[in-house]
């Protein structure tokens, strides 16, 4: 005699057809896969914009290029925690916003030097440049290696509108007039002359001299650029964020 099931009756029918366990499971799952994924269809971004970010000037974007390109976030993070002996070392914590127009994302997960989020206005341009040239001149304890080699590399800049229209394409807002003036901004940033209309268009960007070679614009100045705006576009005086007063 079979052993009468324990389960109430529709539900035995159900545990004995593999085809109707594995339909209904299926049902299940996907209610609760719409139920996360509908609403953020209807968000037109899923990130809360908070004042002061703005699209990388032409020169930062070319600097986080060669930032990319040497691995730098292969030692460095970009990524405060909120724990609190890591803003009390960097600064306020981390937010969405402030990696926003990043493509790729430079987060990096592993810290044999400092994290790099907030280093932006730390030291001054002469300094980074002494310590990318050579670490050990202003830390004689660094194991960072040199990268005097970025000041004799002629940043390349011809491609510079092709680049803003891809990043524009996945959502950074550069402008069209951004685009035109691009080839000019990057020379206004790179000498610090003239560097009024550029600044009208990104606050806050930090202009040159950064590798001191006047008329010629290195890898150098591209990456000292980029490393001066880190973290400081967003003024968290002024930031209220969810959850707090
Ligand atoms: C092999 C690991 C390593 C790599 C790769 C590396 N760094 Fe470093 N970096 C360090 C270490 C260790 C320190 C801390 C000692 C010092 O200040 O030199 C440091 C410090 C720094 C600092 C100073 C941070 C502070 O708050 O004092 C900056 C800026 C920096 N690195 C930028 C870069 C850039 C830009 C690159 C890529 C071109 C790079 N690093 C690549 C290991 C590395």
């Amino acid at each position: 005699m079979a052993t009468p099931s324990l389960a109430p009756k529709g539900h035995a029918i159900i545990e004995r057809s593999t085809a109707l366990l594995f339909m209904f499971t299926l049902m299940v799952m996907s209610i609760g896969g719409l139920v996360e994924l509908v609403p953020l269809f209807k968000l037109e971004t899923t990130i809360a914009p908070v004042k002061g970010m703005r699209p990388y000037t032409p020169l930062e974007q070319l600097g986080r290029n060669i930032y990319t390109r040497e691995g730098c976030y292969l030692c460095h993070s970009q990524m405060i925690r909120p724990f609190r002996d890591e803003v009390e070392r960097y600064g306020h914590y981390s937010i969405a916003a402030e990696s926003m127009y990043d493509h790729p994302f430079l987060w990096g997960s592993k810290r044999t030097g400092p994290d790099l989020a907030r280093v932006g206005s730390k030291y001054s341009n002469a300094w980074h440049l002494a310590h990318l040239e050579d670490p050990r001149s202003v830390v004689p304890v660094s194991i960072m290696p040199a990268y005097a080699f970025l000041k004799d590399k002629e940043l390349r800049t011809d491609d510079i509108d092709l680049h803003l229209a891809a990043l524009t394409k996945v959502g950074v807002p550069y402008t069209a007039e951004m685009r035109a003036k691009a080839l000019e901004d990057i020379k206004a940033q790179a000498s610090g002359e003239n560097a009024d209309a550029l600044l009208a268009r990104y606050p806050k960007a930090k202009v040159g001299p950064f590798a001191g070679q006047p008329g010629r614009i290195t890898e150098m100045d591209a990456l000292i650029a980029y490393l001066q705006i880190l973290g400081t576009l967003v003024d968290f005086s002024d930031v209220r964020l969810e959850g707090k007063d």
